[in-house]
Formats: C-alpha cells, structure tokens, sequence
C-alpha cells in the first residue's frame, strides 16, 4: 500500500485538481498521509501565477533530495502550474524527480501514473469525503489575455464540463454529506454548455436534495448582465457574496492590463450587486509596470468608493513570456510602498463593512456548533449551539475585527 503526502499551492482550482488526483492514486492503491516521513510517495500540486508561488514549491521540492535519499524507492509527483511552466527542465535540475504532470494534463493524470511504471493497475477509486463545503470545477483554462497573467498559458484555453457532470458530480457530494457546493473556474460566469447558461447551472446544483448553499469563483466582471442578477437575485440558496476581481481603479492601467472594462464599469457592475443584496470582495495587483502615483491614487479611490468586505492585494511579479514582463518594472521599494499604504487602507475599510453589519439578519451555514458564514461571506458566531451544517437566521449585534456576534432567539 502507498501512503501519499499531498501538498498544493495556489487557488481553488488547484485544490480540487489535488482530490482528483488523489482519486487516480487512490484507485492505484495509494491512501493518504499528513506525515512526510511516513509517505512513499509526495504530490506537490503547484501555482505559478506570481514568482513566490513558483519559489515555494520549488523550494519544497528541493528539499525533498534529502527525503528520497533516505529511501530511493519513494516517489515524487510534481504536477500543475508550475510544472507546466518549467517543463522537462525540470528533471535535469531536479533528477530525482518521478513524474512530472503540467495544469493541461489533468485530464489524462491517470494514463501519466500508469505509463510511469511505478503503480498497480487501476481498480476502485476511494469515494470522495467532502467536509460541508466542496468544489466542484466547471470550466477548465481561460480565454482572456491579462497582460500580466500566466494562467492562460499554462491551462490553456476554457474548455466548460457538461452540465450533466457537473450536476452529478455536485450530487454525489451532497450524498457525502457536502451542505455547501463552491462551483470553480477562471472565469467560471462565463460558463455556457449548451442551453445551459452559468445563472441556470447554479440555480439548478441550488435544486439538489441536501444543498443549502451555492458559492462560485472567480468570475469576471464583464460576464455580470441584469439578466444574470436577474436569475440568481431571489434564490436564497445562491450565496450573496461575489469575489470580482478589480486588479487597479485606473481606467488607463485597466486598458493596459487588457482586463475589458473601465473603473466606472466595474463601479456600476458592484452596485448593481450591491442593490440586489451581495456583498463583494476583490483582487488588486498594485505596482504594474505602467501605474503612476495618480493610478494608484485611483486605486485607493476606487477601494473607498466600492465598499468591498475583503481584498486581496498583491505586488505585480512578472511572469515570463507574458507581455507585461517586456516592460519597465517598478523599483521593490516603490512596490512595498504601494502595498503597505493600500493594505493599510483595505484593513480600515473592510473593519467598517463588519460594523455596517451590526442590526442586519443574516442567513448562517454553520461550520462549527457555534460558528458558520453567512451567506454574505462572514464569519458569523451564535450565543447556543445550533446542528452543523443547518442554516440559522442570525440577528447581528456586535462586530469585532473580522468576526461578527449574533443574538440568536433564544439567547
Ligand atoms: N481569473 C481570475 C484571477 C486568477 S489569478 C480573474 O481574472 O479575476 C488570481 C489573482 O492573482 C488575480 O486576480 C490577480 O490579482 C493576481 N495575479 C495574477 N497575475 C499576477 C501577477 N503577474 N502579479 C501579481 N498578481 C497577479
Ligand atoms: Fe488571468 Fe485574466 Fe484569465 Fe484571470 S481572466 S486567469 S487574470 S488572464
Ligand atoms: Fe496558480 Fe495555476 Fe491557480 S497559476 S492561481 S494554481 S490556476
């Protein structure tokens, strides 16, 4: 029998890559281990939309030269992004590495272990365990060209998973026990299979037995019509929260980045959300080699205008063979500078949305007996215990940092 140690870097996405290579493994033998020196075998699952996500695996990699010496039979995997990115290069540099998967084989992981030698052949697969919430990716790759982004070139183009396999693949998991379902891709609104549209496909994984709650990420502002809000805004089911990803409030820089929108488009598209009850959190990249100070001014402007509950706030690396990597960089320290004021500004502004919740009802998956999200995305603690994975309607009376308190009827 293989113990296999799993470790992934990066998104959603990629985390859900993980179990269904485990599931390849599994149906190979292999079961899992959360002890390295216990493991025969090590998955290291990686990200390489900035430099760091790439150095962190790699260093883990590195590391793992001792580890194998200790017992040449064992065997490491390094699959997704990065390995796609860095190729056979890899096995020069790093020759005690097994098996190498790039983010486009995901799909054919399964011929990849049985070509390598070093697993039995295939029979059943371990039946997946969600915890309350599970993912469930709906369309692989992207079809955009963010001049700074990698991803498109190391997943390739959008491919969309029939809805048929979607729905069955969320039913199963909510026969295993999953309350909660989180639908993945890159763009994962721009989802179409079919008849089948992205707002049809959540209202119907919303309809299966068991579900009480429907998440998706990430999707692209520009996929967000009227006519989606439309579909989605009266099923309570449909989580009121949306991650949209702003990257910078400079319409120049928006151009610059290739992101198809201007601020005051995304402005409107949050507050069309906003009217209709959803609460918004972001990404912002600061520091792209074009932004002046008044570009980022506009960045910070745009933070106090959006009312986001949460951002992500990243310095701009450049990724190899991207068109933005052909430009000027900015020095570290003005990069530093950017993120340490806009940070500053985001931990300000998103304490007051917490506060803002103080006195509203909110609909609570719980995740612990005391503890759940609300459908709005925060974390929510009750005064008495409720059942794990009901849905409790919280009346919200104090805000503390990133955790709000609710009196709940019987309290
Ligand atoms: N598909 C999503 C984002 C995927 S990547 C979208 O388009 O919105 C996740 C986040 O990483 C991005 O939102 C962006 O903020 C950040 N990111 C991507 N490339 C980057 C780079 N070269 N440098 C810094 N941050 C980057
Ligand atoms: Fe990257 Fe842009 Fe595609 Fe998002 S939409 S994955 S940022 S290219
Ligand atoms: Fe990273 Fe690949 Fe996701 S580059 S962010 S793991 S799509």
């Amino acid at each position: 029998m293989i113990k296999v140690f799993i470790q992934t870097y990066g998104c959603q996405m990629n985390e859900a890559d993980s179990e269904e290579m485990f599931l390849h493994l599994s149906a190979r033998g292999a079961t899992r281990t959360n002890n390295l020196d216990d493991a025969d075998a090590v998955l290291i699952n990686t990200c390489t939309v900035r430099d760091h996500a790439e150095h962190r695996a790699l260093s883990f990699l590195g590391r793992l030269c001792k580890w194998k010496r200790q017992n040449p039979k064992r065997i490491i995997i390094f699959a997704g992004c990065a390995a796609e990115r860095l190729g056979k290069q890899l096995k020069k540099r790093y020759p005690y590495l097994n098996i190498l998967s790039g983010a486009k084989n995901i799909e054919h992981f399964d011929q990849t272990l049985d070509s390598s030698g070093l697993f039995s052949p295939a029979g059943q697969a371990a039946t997946p365990t969600p915890g309350l919430s599970a993912y469930v990716t709906i369309m692989r790759g992207c079809n955009f060209n963010c001049t700074y982004c990698i991803v498109p070139s190391v997943r390739g183009p959008i491919k969309c998973l029939p809805a048929a396999d979607i729905l069955a693949d969320a039913t199963r998991n909510a026969q295993a026990g999953a309350k909660e379902i989180m639908l993945l891709g890159q763009t994962v609104n721009a989802y179409q299979d079919g008849n089948t549209s992205f707002a049809d496909l959540l209202n119907r994984v919303s309809e299966i037995p068991g579900i009480e709650r429907v998440r998706f990420t990430s999707p692209h502002p520009i996929y967000f019509t009227p006519q989606f809000l439309q579909a989605v805004k009266d099923n309570p089911k449909i989580a009121h929260h949306v991650h949209l990803p702003v990257q910078s409030g400079s319409t120049k820089v928006l151009q610059e980045m290739k992101r198809g929108y201007t601020r005051e488009i995304f402005l409107d598209k949050v507050r069309a959300l906003q009217v209709a009850g959803f609460e918004i959190s972001t990404d912002i990249i600061v520091g792209f080699p074009t932004e002046t100070e008044d570009d980022f001014a506009q960045t910070l402007s745009l933070v106090d205008q959006a009312q986001f509950i949460a951002a992500y706030c990243f310095k701009y690396s450049p990724r190899q063979g991207t068109p933005a990597a052909q430009m000027q960089l900015h020095d570290e320290q003005t990069l530093e500078n950017r993120l340490d004021i806009l940070l500053n500004k985001v931990k300000g502004l998103c304490e007051a949305a917490y506060q803002r919740q103080i006195g509203s009802t909110q609909q609570v998956l719980m995740e612990e007996p005391r503890k759940g999200r609300s459908s709005t995305n925060f974390w929510v603690q009750t005064g008495l215990d409720f059942p794990v994975g009901s849905v409790v309607s919280c009346k919200i009376e104090k805000a503390e940092g990133t955790l709000l308190f609710a009196r709940n009827e019987h309290d």
